[in-house]
């Protein structure tokens, strides 16, 4: 079955814009921390969330399954924006891993407890820490046309957990040039450094005012 949740309110988008009502988007993921900073990130946007069942995340990389993820909403959703976002984390000492597995990095069901400790176990003694946050988004504009926009953060995988903001290995990972993780900083704080909050500044600049979606690409 598939279910739509709205988590925004339109109104400050309706007047910041000028408009009667707010630009609707339908935003393909399960993930409510995503929702969550989406909104934050793009504030003022009409976000609806829907929940594309038994969708197969196939792709080598992210930008291919944020591809696979909008394509499975969009047809459902004709001449409205469409978005999905595909994101991980990537270890250098461990070969880009867990990369686009980062949500089951530990098998399934997805489990972030257990995706933290395999990941401080597999780096246990390792002196390169070095990781960083990639975030793929990809929209289907309301004439059916296709973009994709690439954020990444980079940092270091920390030695045991601090914090209890954001969502899944936000503990353990200290941005390059902060001395906390993640998971310490603000909502606010961590949105203008991450991987998501560069992607959508990008996807700010392609969509231009959501109206006509020929902004600059
Ligand atoms: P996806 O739903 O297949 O894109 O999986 C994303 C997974 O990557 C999440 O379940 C987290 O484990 C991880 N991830 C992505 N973005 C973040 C973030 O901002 N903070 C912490 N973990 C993240």
């Amino acid at each position: 079955m598939r279910l739509t949740r709205t988590i925004s309110n339109p109104s400050a988008f309706a007047s910041a814009r000028n408009r009667e009502s707010a630009v609707k988007i339908f935003v393909a993921t399960h993930n409510a921390h995503k929702l969550k900073e989406i909104s934050q990130i793009l504030p003022g946007l009409e976000i609806v969330a829907d929940n594309p069942d038994g969708v197969k995340e196939t792709a080598p990389d992210f930008a291919g399954n944020a591809l696979i993820k909008v394509r499975a909403i969009a047809p459902h959703h004709r001449g409205a924006w469409c978005m999905a976002d595909d994101s991980g984390l990537e270890v250098a000492a461990l070969g880009g891993a867990p990369g686009v597995r980062s949500a089951r990095y530990a098998g399934e069901p997805s489990n972030t407890p257990a995706n933290n400790a395999l990941l401080l176990r597999n780096l246990d003694g390792v002196e390169d820490r070095k990781a960083n946050f990639t975030c793929a988004i990809a929209l289907v504009d309301p004439e059916g046309r296709e973009h994709v926009a690439v954020g990444k953060c980079f940092g270091a995988i920390a030695c045991s957990p601090s914090g209890a903001e954001g969502f899944g290995y936000d503990p353990l990972f200290i941005p390059d040039g902060c001395s906390k993780s993640f998971a310490e900083l603000s909502a606010d704080e961590k949105n203008a450094i991450s991987h998501r909050g560069r992607a959508l500044e990008k996807v700010k600049e392609i969509v231009g005012d959501w109206g006509t979606g020929n902004g600059v690409a």
